[in-house]
């Protein structure tokens, strides 16, 4: 198999990333990094003005030059206002994310001896448009290929599924480092489709290393007589505390007991902490993702057309922690827990989702030099034929029939983590309003039309502006305020002439696959339309992208 047709999958995390590719048997594969790791730290330090360090060496930097060295950059993906500054340069989360490719990148390469260009990267469900763009512009600034920026969930489920023969409705329930995010999922033989997505984008298993930093805290109060709040505002040795809690809290999972030995002003503290202590002061994070649980399994029950899941998935390494699974265990019953390599399951449906794009594309090709007939997806093929191309794309991969059937032509479906309105007058309320015509939770891609009229006599143009919101609703139509809304887009349909209140106006909203939104507005008498240009807030300029790239250019990176 040459290099170009391998397509690497990478979850790009908060705490950590990972990369995986398919190997020839079919198979998704995690190798090492160079620190021998099968995750790499999402941590980035500059050493000095021209030097920086990615991953484990770069966490390390915390406990001497914390104020060097950048790490959960991931929840400001998208975030215009925000910048990571040293030495008087400026980053973006993007390009602290491209640095972090760039080392699972290089080390991949260096491991398999494959060139690496194409990938499919994964983000959270919750992820809007900006952040979406930002995943996708921190893999170009790492100068990748990125093919696509799927739901790292629907990621999970694909890897899950791959392994897994006849129909399950899947819960994920993936407990990262910094995110939290639970997805409901039905697998069938041919096609994957999500129903529903919930979580909370600010909780993780940092969370739990911040719990147990507080309650280290209070033991070298207690020990060295010094004031909690100073302890707690000394930055540097609570930067160390916080990474020793992450080990001791790694500990539990294999022990009962974890102790540690801190220095605090000159005085040397003994600490010890047990599970059972670790699993009491960590119970209110826990608790809510059990509610959270619960909401999206009654969501599911009372939803018509929507399943109630058999089977819940343990994704991310949070879910290493015995607590997570003990408690699932004892709260859903009903559910049989499945796990598989948590903090690899998301890169390997990356990489499996990726192989499954490039096998439908060879397999059209493949089509479409041999037969007189033109395809442009595999939907227009007849099942026969179907099978017999993808068979033989399988085979230019490497792959078993078995395997490049079950991959190629699966159908992915995802859904929309938000609401995509216009603003409007609404009669009922005798308000401006967003008026929503896509929902949270509808299926991707999306197509609807939904009529709306000019508000005076004489109109000459509309104005038409497009909102996001995270309006979840059971209803066809919906409005929200526009204060909870993010302005998308504006434009301005020009009539054409002067035309009498109440004349028709047809908007129409699409959505891709992708998550891009296109926006068509139609004097329904003239069919005068406006195509609106949709600004995604937060994505970069060309000169910003640019100029990302020579600040890059004058670093380098090393491990
Ligand atoms: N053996 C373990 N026991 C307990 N926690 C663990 C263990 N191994 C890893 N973790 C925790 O798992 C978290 C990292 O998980 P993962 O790699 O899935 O997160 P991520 O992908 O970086 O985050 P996110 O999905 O939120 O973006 C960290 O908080 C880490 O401390
Ligand atoms: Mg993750």
């Amino acid at each position: 198999m040459s290099d170009e047709k391998y397509i690497f999958g990478i979850d790009l995390g908060t705490t950590y990333s990972c990369i995986a590719y398919v190997n020839e048997h079919g198979q998704p594969s995690v190798e090492p990094n160079s620190d021998n790791e099968l995750t790499t730290p999402s941590v980035v330090y500059f050493e000095d003005e021209t030097n920086v360090v990615v991953g484990k060496s770069a966490k390390d930097a915390i406990r001497t030059d914390s104020h060097r060295v950048a790490s959960k950059f991931k929840r400001e993906m998208g975030n215009t206002d925000w910048r990571f500054e040293v030495d008087g340069k400026a980053y973006r989360a993007q390009q602290l994310s491209a640095l972090v490719l760039e080392r699972v990148v290089e080390d991949a390469e260096k491991i398999t001896g494959k060139t690496i260009k194409d990938v499919v990267i994964t983000c959270p469900a919750y992820f809007g448009l900006a952040q979406k763009k930002a995943t996708q512009d921190a893999g170009e600034l790492a100068g990748l290929n990125v093919r696509y920026v799927i739901p790292e969930p629907t990621a999970a489920a694909i890897a899950y599924g791959a392994d897994q023969k006849g129909e399950d409705v899947v819960l994920v329930y993936d407990l990262g480092g910094g995110t939290f995010d639970i997805t409901l999922i039905e697998i069938a033989a041919k096609s994957l489709k999500v129903l529903t997505t919930d979580g909370n984008a600010e909780l993780g298993g940092f969370n739990w290393d911040s719990a147990l930093a507080d309650f280290f805290v209070e033991k070298v109060a207690e020990e060295t007589g010094a004031d909690a709040a100073d302890i707690r505002n000394d930055a540097e040795f609570y930067a160390d505390l916080l990474l020793i809690s992450e080990e001791a809290k790694k500990t539990l999972t294999n022990k009962q007991t974890a102790k540690q030995v801190f220095l605090y002003d000159g005085e040397r503290v003994r600490a010890e902490v047990t599970r059972d202590e670790f699993n009491r002061i960590t119970k209110t994070l826990l608790d809510e993702t059990i509610d959270t649980t619960r909401s999206v399994i009654n969501r599911a029950k009372e939803k018509s057309g929507m399943r109630t899941p058999n089977t819940i998935l343990l994704v991310g390494g949070s879910t290493f922690m015995p607590q997570v699974e003990e408690r699932i265990a004892a709260e859903f019953p009903e559910l049989e827990i499945k796990r598989n390599d948590p903090n690899q399951i998301v890169a390997k449906g990356a990489a499996l989702f990726g192989l499954k794009t490039s096998l439908e594309d060879r397999a059209i090709e493949i089509y479409n030099e041999t037969s007189d007939k033109a395809a442009t997806t595999l939907d227009e093929v007849d099942e026969e034929k179907k099978i017999e191309i993808l068979t033989k794309a399988g085979e230019q991969y490497g792959l078993p029939a078995a395997k490049a059937n079950d991959l190629g032509g699966k159908s992915v479906q995802n859904v929309t983590s938000r609401s995509f309105g216009m603003k409007a007058f609404i009669q009922d309320l005798n308000a401006m309003r967003i008026a929503n015509l896509i929902h949270v939770d509808d299926a991707v891609p999306a197509d609807v039309t939904q009529r709306f009229e000019t508000m005076e006599n004489n109109q000459r143009t509309v104005d038409i502006e497009i909102f996001e919101n995270e309006m979840r609703t059971d209803k066809v139509n919906s409005v929200c305020e526009e204060s909870s809304s993010v302005p998308l887009a504006q434009a301005v349909l020009d009539l054409g002439g002067p035309f009498p209140k109440g004349s028709p106006i047809d908007v129409t909203f699409k959505l891709s696959p992708d998550g891009l939104l296109d926006v068509v507005a139609q004097h329904s008498e003239t069919g005068n339309k406006v195509d609106v240009q949709l600004r995604i807030e937060g994505a970069m300029t060309d000169e910003e992208f640019a100029e990302a790239k020579s600040t890059a250019a004058a670093l380098t990176r090393s491990e």
